[in-house]
C-alpha cells in the first residue's frame, strides 16, 4: 500500500517554467553513516543548506535497488531504495522535510533498460527464445552461418558492441553496459509497468522526473544497421548524439509514450513535471519532446557544449529561445552534470577556468527558463583528472578509457581532512577520494567569505528570486550593442530591469553604466558612467536598486 503525502509546498503548477533545480548525485552527496557513499539520510541532514542556498528544487540520481554497476542507472527494482542509500521511510521522510523547506523534489526514472539483475531480465534468461519472457527486452538470433555474429552493427554508448550473446546462442540488445539491457517499449507490458512505477512515486510525493534516455526507447523497426562503427571504420557511433540519425535513437514513436505518461503527470495536484534527458539532431527535433502533451522540458546540451565565445554563446541562446517560444516551453540551462566535465575544467581549469565558470553561472541564472545546478558547482569545484585508474568506477572506462569518475567526487563540507565532512568523523574513506585542495574550497571555508564563489551563487540565486525580471520565465532577452566579444542583454518586467553583461573578448572592457551592480563575478572598477568588466567576467545591473548588495573578489 502506498500513503499519498502531502502535496507540494504551493500551488504554483507552474513552478518548474522558472525552477533552479539542484543536482544530487546522491552517493557523492553526503554520507550519513560513515559507509564511504553518500545516502538519503546523509541529504535530509543537509536540506536547510540547500533552502539557504536558495534553489527551489532538487533532483536526484537514481537511488533505487541496484547493482550500482553505471552508478544506479542499472535499476534491479523501480519501487525500492537500495540499502546502500537508506530505505523508503527514510525517502518518505526526506520527501517530507524537503516540502516543509519548501523544496521540491525530482526523481530520475530509467525506462530505457534495466539492469540485468531485475527479475524481468533473470526470466528472461532462464526462458527459451522466442519466450514471452524475452519478448519484453529485445533479444535476436545472430547473423552468420552459426549466428556468432551480433544482430547487426549497433555500437554501445559505452563502447564496444551493443549485443551481448547469452549460452543459447540468442543475442540481447544493451545500448549502454552488457549489465543494462534494452527493454522492448513495443510490449504492452513495459508501457503499463512504467506507468503503474510513475504512479508509485507520484503517490510518494514526488515533484516530478528526470526521464534518463528519454530520446532512446523505441528502436527502428526491423533493427537496421548504421553502417559504420568504431569497429569497422573507426569513427564512433555516438559522434552522431546530438548532431545526426541513429537508428536506436529519436524514433518517432517514442513520442507515443510520453502522450501516454502526461495526462498521469496531470491527475496529480502540484504541478508533476518531467524533463528530458534527450538527444536529438536538431533543436527543432529536441523541441518535439516538450510541449504540454508530453514532457515540460528538455535539457538544453548546447549551452554546455558552447565554446568560450560572445559568438557561440549567443547563437545557442537564440536557437533555445527561439524553440521555447515555437513550443510555449521555457528552456532548461545546465552547465555540468555527472555526466561531464566539471565546466570549471572545461573553461581551462585553474584560475582562468574558474573565473569563466563564475561568468557563465551569471549568465545562466539570467535567462528566462529553468537552471539545473550540478551539486559542488556552487562550490567552483573542478573536474578530478588524476583519479587512480584502479579507483574508476565508470564502466565507460574499462571499454573506452574515457571516465565520469572525475566529476563525481564526493562534496567537501568542512575540516582538515578527507573526506572534508562528507562522512562522520571516523567513518571509511569516501567510496572516491576528494583531493587536498578541496579543504580550501569546502562548503565551511568559502561561507561567509566575501567574493567566494558559494556567496557568489548565494547571492545570485537571491536576486534572482526577488527581482521581478527574473523571476518570471516571461521577460524577454533584450539584446544590447556591446564591443565585439562582450554580450549584454536586459530581462524587463514592468518598470524593473536587469542586464547582464559577460566578457568573452579576453581583454578587460569598459561598459556603459547599466545601472546599480548588484552582482559580479569580479571586481569591477567604475569608470566615468559605467565600470571596467574584466576579462572572464560577468555582472549584473539593476536600474532601480540606489544602492546593492555587490559581491566582488577574487575567485575564492
Ligand atoms: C544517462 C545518465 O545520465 C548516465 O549517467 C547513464 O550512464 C546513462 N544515461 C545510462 O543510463
Amino acid at each position: 500500500m502506498t500513503t499519498r503525502h502531502p502535496t507540494p509546498p504551493t500551488t504554483d503548477d507552474d513552478w518548474w517554467r522558472s525552477a533552479v533545480v539542484y543536482q544530487v548525485y546522491v552517493r557523492s552527496f553526503a554520507d550519513s553513516n560513515g559507509d564511504g557513499v553518500g545516502d538519503l539520510r546523509g541529504i535530509r541532514h543537509h536540506l536547510p543548506y540547500l533552502r539557504d542556498l536558495g534553489v527551489d528544487a532538487l533532483w536526484l540520481t537514481p537511488f533505487y535497488t541496484s547493482p550500482m554497476v553505471d552508478g544506479g542507472y542499472d535499476v534491479a527494482d523501480y519501487r525500492d531504495v537500495d540499502p546502500m542509500f537508506g530505505t523508503l521511510a527514510d525517502f518518505d521522510r526526506m520527501i517530507t522535510d524537503a516540502h516543509a523547506l519548501g523544496l521540491r523534489i525530482i526523481v530520475d526514472l530509467v525506462p530505457n533498460h534495466t539492469s540485468d539483475a531485475h527479475p524481468w531480465f533473470q526470466a528472461a534468461l532462464a526462458a527459451a527464445p522466442g519466450s514471452p519472457e524475452r519478448d519484453r527486452y529485445l533479444f535476436a538470433d545472430g547473423q552468420g552461418p552459426d549466428g556468432g555474429l551480433p544482430p547487426n552493427d549497433w555500437e554501445s554508448i559505452f563502447g564496444g558492441p551493443a549485443w551481448t550473446r547469452v549460452p543459447d546462442g540468442q543475442w540481447y540488445l544493451h545500448l549502454f553496459d552488457p549489465t543494462q539491457p534494452d527493454l522492448n517499449w513495443r510490449h504492452p507490458e513495459v508501457r503499463e509497468e512504467f506507468l503503474d512505477i510513475l504512479r508509485f512515486w507520484l503517490d510518494r510525493g514526488v515533484d516530478g522526473f528526470r526521464i534518463d534516455v528519454a530520446h532512446g526507447m523505441i528502436k527502428a523497426e526491423g533493427l537496421p544497421d548504421v553502417g559504420f562503427n568504431s569497429m569497422t571504420t573507426g569513427r564512433r557511433q555516438s559522434e552522431l548524439l546530438g548532431k545526426g540519425r541513429l537508428p536506436y535513437f529519436d524514433q518517432d514513436e517514442v513520442h507515443d509514450v510520453y502522450r501516454a505518461w502526461r495526462p498521469v503527470l496531470d491527475s496529480y495536484p502540484g504541478g508533476r513535471m518531467a524533463v528530458a534527458e534527450a538527444w536529438a539532431e536538431t533543436p527543432q527535433r529536441l523541441a518535439r519532446y516538450i510541449g504540454p502533451d508530453e514532457l515540460h522540458q528538455a535539457f538544453s546540451f548546447d549551452f554546455l557544449d558552447a565554446t568560450w565565445s560572445a559568438d557561440s554563446f549567443r547563437k545557442v541562446i537564440d536557437t533555445a529561445l527561439t524553440e521555447s517560444t515555437i513550443v510555449g516551453a521555457p528552456t532548461t540551462w545546465v552547465l555540468s552534470n555527472h555526466d561531464k566535465q566539471r565546466h570549471v575544467t572545461r573553461y581551462g581549469d585553474g584560475p582562468q577556468g574558474l573565473r569563466r565558470a563564475r561568468a557563465a553561472s551569471l549568465l545562466m541564472l539570467a535567462l528566462p527558463g529553468s537552471a539545473y545546478l550540478y551539486q559542488g558547482e556552487e562550490l567552483g569545484l573542478p573536474e578530478v583528472l588524476d583519479l587512480p585508474d584502479e579507483l574508476r568506477q565508470d564502466p565507460a572506462f574499462l571499454r573506452t578509457g574515457e571516465s565520469r569518475d572525475g566529476c563525481r567526487v564526493p562534496i567537501p563540507w568542512d575540516g582538515e581532512l578527507a573526506p572534508y565532512g562528507f562522512g562522520p568523523p571516523g567513518g571509511a574513506p569516501s567510496w572516491l577520494p576528494a583531493p587536498a585542495t578541496w579543504q580550501a574550497l569546502s562548503v565551511a571555508a568559502q561561507t561567509g567569505v566575501p567574493g567566494s564563489t558559494l556567496e557568489l551563487y548565494r547571492t545570485a540565486l537571491r536576486i534572482r528570486h526577488d527581482h521581478p525580471a527574473l523571476a518570471t520565465d516571461a521577460g524577454e532577452v533584450v539584446w544590447l550593442d556591446t564591443d565585439p566579444g562582450v554580450l549584454a542583454f536586459r530581462r524587463v518586467a514592468g518598470p524593473a530591469a536587469l542586464t547582464c553583461v559577460v566578457n568573452l573578448s579576453g581583454a578587460p572592457v569598459t561598459i556603459d553604466g547599466y545601472g546599480t551592480a548588484v552582482a559580479a563575478s569580479a571586481e569591477l572598477t567604475p569608470a566615468g558612467t559605467g565600470h571596467v568588466l574584466p576579462v572572464d567576467a560577468a555582472a549584473w545591473f539593476d536600474e532601480h536598486r540606489p544602492t546593492g548588495g555587490l559581491t566582488v573578489g577574487s575567485p575564492g
